[in-house]
């Protein structure tokens, strides 16, 4: 009081009010940046973050075309906020491999938002340590050989589908999006591999599945509102965890409601009734986890042979436990959420590459000939070892336009030889590998059996990228398909 007598001042209200936004605005001043310093801490290099949003604005051309610049700016090792996120990305294959392979055990979880509602919680994607060791040591024995035999016919049903649908344009000779059918038939795949029933998604878009799966894509959230998250975590976090989201939650107690439907059948039925897919594959774990429990997980395994990890990290047996049906239902989004998109899009950056590239293109049309010769039932490991160029063709695909390219970008620039790593590397890349190449091959193979790609004047060369969730095509891919 003598030292505000002083300065000849009184306190009374309208002071305080002053004094306290004064004391609020200095706090969240000092709020705004304070999360700002960690990356330079570190000595890594990035761009000047923006008070609250740090470098939002940076990424406004997309997440592909941004973490290039970023690369270029700063170097192989540098960082960037997201809100108060920091995030730090990594280029140099040699170090991608010391964090995902040999210093694994420190890098075990893949971060999560805070925002995953369930069941897309449960997927293997958002678990962490001991839970996410369990699950993966479940699911890895679903895309093996035997069991990706199992789901060849599967696939070649709705890849029957896809060839109607694609005769009328071979007919016609008209140009058409087929990023559009891809998009369709992977659902159809989808549907039929992870929920455990057919669909036609392309001939009734009516469908409910059909619909509830767009929509599933279509969830998002406004701009402001991802400002706010990210600015305020602690806060919005979870507030938006609790308020109410119709959209999402109608989509996710609607794809629940057909897993628990289809699971309820399936417990009602013989074993010799029940249709081979994931889904079951998912549900005999459950019923028996004893049955998987010698197969470890794949990656450390290999990577242990290959003598990449330390020993320690494998010896130690992953105890079985079985999945609850709330995990059923995750893993079962999975193809959703880490299959939909990927699947397609290199589906359509393969047609675009072959399009535009008629020789390699013919030289796969005689590949595909003479396989189709030597075999009349497809399995997975003749499509895995008699198809060496379309392996080649995928794989150049993946290296041109990865859509999935969160440990893949060094690939663009870089010469061969270099570790390429379409599908992440170490214990925690992707499962579905293998699954989605098999994919991928059936449809090529059924596809040029009967057509060939060409361009049209619709086609836009080269191809404009969009990159939100995933790497794929702006505004479609434009062809022409001719019967052969
Ligand atoms: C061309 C298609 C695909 C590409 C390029 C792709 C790529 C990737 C990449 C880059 C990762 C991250 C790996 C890491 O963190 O190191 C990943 C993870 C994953 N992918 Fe794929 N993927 C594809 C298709 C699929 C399919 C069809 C499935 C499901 C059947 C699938 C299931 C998963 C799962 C479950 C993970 C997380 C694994 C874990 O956390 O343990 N992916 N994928």
């Amino acid at each position: 009081m003598e030292f505000l007598e002083l300065f000849h001042l009184e306190i009374n209200g309208p002071m305080v009010t002053v004094a306290l936004i004064l004391v609020l605005l200095a706090l969240l001043k000092w709020y705004s940046i304070s999360a700002f310093s960690s990356l330079e801490k570190l000595g890594i290099r990035h761009p000047k973050p923006l008070p609250f949003i740090g470098n939002m604005t940076f990424f406004r051309q997309g997440f592909w075309e941004s973490h290039m610049k970023l690369i270029k700016t700063y170097g192989p090792l540098c960082g960037y906020y997201l809100g108060r996120q920091m995030y730090i990305v990594v280029y140099d294959p040699h170090m991608i491999k010391e964090v995902l392979v040999k210093n694994f055990s420190n890098f075990t979880n893949r971060m999560m938002s805070g925002m995953e509602t369930k069941p897309v919680a449960d997927s293997i994607l958002f678990l962490r340590n001991k839970r996410w060791e369990e699950v993966r040591s479940v699911l890895t024995p679903a895309f093996s050989p035997k069991r990706l035999d199992e789901v060849i016919p599967l696939i070649s049903q709705a890849c029957d589908l896809l060839l109607t649908h694609l005769k009328p344009y071979a007919e016609s000779g008209e140009a058409f999006d087929i990023q559009r059918c891809y998009g369709c038939y992977t659902l159809d795949v989808i549907a039929s591999v992870a929920f455990g029933f057919q669909v036609d998604s392309q001939k009734t878009p009516d469908d409910p599945f059909v619909k509830h799966c767009r929509r599933f894509f279509k969830v998002s959230i406004p701009r402001f509102v991802v400002i706010l998250i990210l600015s305020f975590p602690s806060i919005m976090i979870p507030l938006a965890r609790v308020l109410p989201n119709k959209n999402r939650d109608e989509v996710n107690a609607f794809l629940s409601k057909v897993i628990g439907t289809v699971i309820a059948l399936r417990d009602k039925q013989a074993e010799e009734q029940r249709r081979r897919d994931f889904l079951q594959i998912l549900l005999d774990a459950r019923s028996s986890p004893s049955s998987v429990s010698t197969e470890l997980l794949d990656n450390v395994r290999q990577d242990a042979q290959d003598g990449e990890l330390p020993t320690h990290q494998i010896t130690s047996n992953v105890q079985q436990k079985a999945l609850t049906t709330d995990e059923i239902v995750g893993q079962a989004f999975i193809f959703l959420i880490a299959g939909y998109e990927t699947i397609t899009n290199t589906l359509s950056f393969v047609t675009y590459l072959l399009a535009t590239n008629s020789e390699c293109q013919e030289k796969l049309l005689r590949e595909v000939d003479q396989f189709s010769e030597r075999n009349a039932e497809l399995k997975f490991s003749t499509l895995e070892e008699e198809l060496p160029y379309l392996e080649m063709v995928i794989a150049e695909t993946l290296r041109m336009y990865p859509p999935a390219f969160r440990f893949s970008q060094e690939a663009r620039q870089r010469q061969p030889p270099f570790t390429y790593l379409p599908f992440g590397a170490g214990p925690r890349s992707c499962i579905g590998a293998k699954m989605a190449i098999l994919e991928i091959k059936l449809t090529l193979l059924g596809i040029l059996r009967k057509f060939k790609f060409e361009t049209c004047s619709e086609t836009q060369i080269p191809l404009q990228l969009k990159s939100r969730s995933a790497l794929g095509p702006q505004n479609g891919v434009y062809i022409k398909i001719v019967p052969r």
